[in-house]
């Protein structure tokens, strides 16, 4: 055997080379020391075998694969089963997070609704806000730490536009505009400058052309800061409140107007009460002293009449002297009977001149300027000349030194704006004006306010009683008139005397001349009065004067006799009288029961039945208190000698 040939790991080497893929032809080109025959007879068995064996490798393989496999699927199914479960796990997270993504988006979209209603809301009020600004009546400006404007309203750029002549604008510069060195310039300066410099404060300034536009304004600075609380401007909300101001200044006015004429109205019923006893009481001591006068005639000592005609004249001076204060007191409350009658003012003023002039004296100019085409006025005739008298007299008291009086008439209207302005209540329409104006002193307001209450007088005991212009006043207003002082010191004085105007309706006067000249006669006379010392001093004078006197001391009484005696010519009664009948209803009843009655009223003043609002009632005739014994005698007999009128 050649066994040797081959050694065993040739043969190792060759089976690895086959097993590597090598053809067994190359193995044997490989090999050519190995003939052909050698490698088949031994190689293929070989290889045959290790076929097998691989093939049975092989097999052994596949069924462990199989084992495999088959572990394999049931670990597969189980992992598909959890990723099953992994799924439908995951498919319902996924659910319920869409539902959340869906609730989420709904909540959202009605988040956005609410806010952009919440926007919308905001906005809407922001324009509101922005609109009443714009329209509102205040002045609204917002300016910054350099002067300039941040924001102004119509109104204030209107107004600032009318008091500077430019017109303002976001963004320009106030100190620009405000430099100028007028006044109204410096004062908004100023006010910028408190303004901006922090301080918040409420002033009012007047602005505009003095007498002209000026208007009043209540302005309002406050800071302006940004959202950190910088200080960076300043703002003003501004009101013209001269509408205000004038409002509450003519309500002050008002009041003092009105506590004035409380005063005047009060002091005016004391004094009128006053003298109304006064009046009373005079007639009895002129009558006395009257009758004292005619019986010293019979005392056969001349020594002693002379002395005692000299103290009746003094006394009988006095008295009259009293009558004409008491006058003038009741003229001042408005309680003496007048008269009025159509005038012409002018002429009466002219009638006055002499007499005025006379009163003025040598250094004071009078000067008359009469308006042509004058109204009719209608007052009582002597009170009006006494008011121009005591308009004169004071004018000359004001003017020392000399100087002008000028005394000029007119036609006016007072209107309602006017009159709305007068305490005292006094009719817009036509009034005939009759102005007395001086050169003089002139007054300051503390005397101006005081002048028309009675007894106020800046003129040394015993040259002024201060009822001068009381009297004109409280004739003026019981005329319906009007009375104003126009005074300052050192710049002379003006009267102006409003007379209503005479209306046509008014009934001309029908009275006859009060004396005929014969005094006495022996009619039959009842005199009617409370007062016993008045009465039987009435009495004693119309017996004196021959008359059948018969007297009672009121109404019922009076009556009583006139439905007991044959005769009565003439009732002369009081006006006010006890008993619950005065002297107007007494008149009545009496010419009810004897037509032909004749009636003479007298009275202290002319609060009641007869002078109606203080005016004589057409054809009634009075006898004002007091009265002599001449004025009883004339007026009685100009009464009894009339021809009948109707009362
Ligand atoms: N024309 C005037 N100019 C300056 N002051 C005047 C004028 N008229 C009146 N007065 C002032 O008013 C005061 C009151 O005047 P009124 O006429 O009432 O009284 P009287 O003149 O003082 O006194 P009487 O009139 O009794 O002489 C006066 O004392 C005076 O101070
Ligand atoms: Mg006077």
């Amino acid at each position: 055997m050649k066994r040797s040939r081959f050694s065993e790991e040739q043969i190792i080497g060759i089976l690895k080379e086959h097993e590597a893929g090598v053809s067994v032809a190359a193995l044997i080109g490989g090999h050519p020391h190995v003939s052909a025959r050698t490698l088949s007879e031994l190689l293929l068995p070989i290889l045959r075998l290790l076929q097998s064996e691989r093939q049975v490798t092989a097999a052994q393989g596949a069924a462990t694969a199989a084992t495999v496999a088959a572990k394999q699927t049931s670990t597969l199914a189980a992992s598909l089963d959890e990723a099953r479960r992994r799924l439908s796990e995951q498919a319902t997270q996924l659910q319920n997070a869409l539902n959340e993504a869906a609730r989420l988006n709904r909540a959202l979209t009605e988040l956005t609704h609410d806010l952009e209603q919440r926007v919308e809301t905001a906005l809407a009020e922001r324009r509101l806000l922005a609109e009443i600004v714009e329209n509102s009546d205040a002045l609204v400006m917002v300016v910054d730490l350099e002067y300039r404007w941040l924001a102004i309203n119509r109104t204030a750029a209107d107004e600032f536009e009318r008091i500077f002549g430019w017109r303002p604008e976001v963004g320009t510069n106030m100190s620009d505009l405000i430099a100028g060195r007028s006044e109204n310039k410096a004062a908004i300066k100023g006010l910028w400058s408190r303004a901006l410099g922090g301080e918040e404060f409420t002033t009012i300034e007047a602005l505009g052309n003095p007498g002209r536009d000026q208007r009043h304004y209540e302005m309002k600075f406050s800071v302006l800061r940004d959202k950190d609380g910088r200080r960076i401007g300043a703002y003003q909300f501004v009101y013209d409140v001269t509408d205000r101001l004038e409002a509450e200044k003519r309500l002050a006015e008002a009041q003092e107007a009105l506590r004035q004429s409380q005063k005047m109205e009060a002091v005016g019923q004391l004094a009128g009460g006053i003298a109304h006893d006064f009046n009373n009481l005079l007639t009895v001591i002129i009558g006395g002293l009257g009758q004292l006068e005619r019986g010293i005639a019979s005392i056969s000592d001349q020594n002693l009449t002379t002395r005692l005609r000299r103290s009746c004249e003094m006394a009988q001076q006095a008295s009259q002297r009293s009558a004409k204060l008491t006058a003038r007191l009741l003229a001042f409350s408005r309680r003496q009977p007048l008269d009025p009658k159509p005038i012409d003012a002018n002429r009466l003023i002219a009638d006055l001149a002499d007499m005025l002039a006379r009163t003025l004296g040598e250094e004071v100019r009078l000067e008359v300027i009469t308006a042509p085409g004058l109204w009719m006025a209608h007052a009582d005739v002597n009170e009006l000349e006494n008011a121009i008298l005591n308009l004169a007299v004071n004018a000359r008291d004001a003017m020392p030194e000399g100087g002008r009086l000028t005394i000029e008439t007119g036609n006016t209207f007072l209107d309602d704006d006017y009159v709305s302005t007068i305490a005292e209540p006094v009719a817009a329409g036509q009034y005939v004006l009759i102005a007395v104006t001086d050169t003089g002193v002139g007054m300051d307001a503390g005397t101006l306010a005081r002048v028309f209450e009675p007894f106020f007088t800046t003129k040394p005991v015993g040259q002024g009683t201060g009822l001068g212009l009381s009297q004109v006043y409280g004739f003026i207003r019981q005329s319906n008139g009007h009375v104003r002082i126009y005074s300052e010191l050192g710049q002379g004085t003006t009267v102006k005397l409003y007379l209503p105007r005479f209306a046509a309706s008014a009934q001309p006067d029908r009275h006859a001349p009060d004396s005929t000249g014969r005094l006495g006669g022996d009619e039959t006379i009842l005199v009617v009065e409370d007062h016993d010392d008045l009465r039987s001093y009435s009495v004693g004078v119309l017996q004196e004067l021959g008359y059948r006197v018969l007297e009672a001391p009121n109404g019922p009484a009076a009556l009583d006799l006139l439905t007991r005696v044959d005769r009565v010519d003439l009732l002369f009664t009081d006006v006010v009288l006890p008993a619950g009948m005065d002297g107007r209803r007494l008149a009545d009843e009496a010419l009810r029961l004897r037509p032909e009655l004749r009636v003479l009223f007298t009275t202290g003043y002319s609060r009641n039945a007869i002078v109606h609002n203080g005016r004589l009632d057409p054809g009634v005739q009075l006898l004002p208190k007091p009265f002599t014994f001449d004025a009883l005698a004339a007026k009685v007999r100009s009464v009894l000698d009339q021809p009948k009128t109707t009362l």
